[in-house]
């Protein structure tokens, strides 16, 4: 399936963004709350910041909801090697999966491919089992 992205340019950079893959991992609020700021409308300033600067916080995106180009280059693909399946426990989030992914229903029909995907933990996402970003609202806490 395509995936949906909105992209914000300048002339010196594009940065994308993909709302479905977003954990609120917050890495790019946080990192650079210049250019990543929720409550401005379009929440993502590209010309804020350098584009060195924007890019150094957009790699440390978890899920790779945001990806940047710079001009002349196609976006950055995301790895496609994996060696071995690894699991991450994200702190008071989901479990981040990495490796040739697919995940199916007990009837075998196919729910999602992938190579990073971010499972429930919390138990409050609306699209079990991916974690749809709730864990943040419920003040998700892990022991
Ligand atoms: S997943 Fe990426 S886009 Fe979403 S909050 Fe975290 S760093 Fe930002
Ligand atoms: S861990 Fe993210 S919604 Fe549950």
């Amino acid at each position: 399936m395509e995936e949906k992205r909105i992209y914000y340019k300048s002339n010196k950079i594009t940065v994308s963004y993909a709302p479905e893959k977003c954990i609120h991992a917050a890495e790019c609020v946080n990192g650079l709350p210049s250019v990543f700021d929720t409550s401005q409308k379009p929440w993502v300033n590209v010309n804020a910041e350098l584009p060195m600067k924007i890019i150094e916080v957009i790699k440390k995106c978890p899920s790779k909801a945001l990806k940047y180009k710079l001009p002349g280059e196609v976006e950055k693909k995301e790895e496609t090697k994996m060696e071995k399946t690894k699991i991450t426990v994200m702190p008071n989030g989901p479990l981040m999966i990495e490796g040739n992914l697919t995940v199916k229903k007990m009837t075998g029909e196919n729910i999602k491919d992938g190579e990073k995907l971010f499972l429930c933990r919390c138990g409050h996402s609306a699209s079990k089992p991916f974690c749809d970003g709730a864990h943040k609202k419920a003040n998700f806490e892990a022991e």
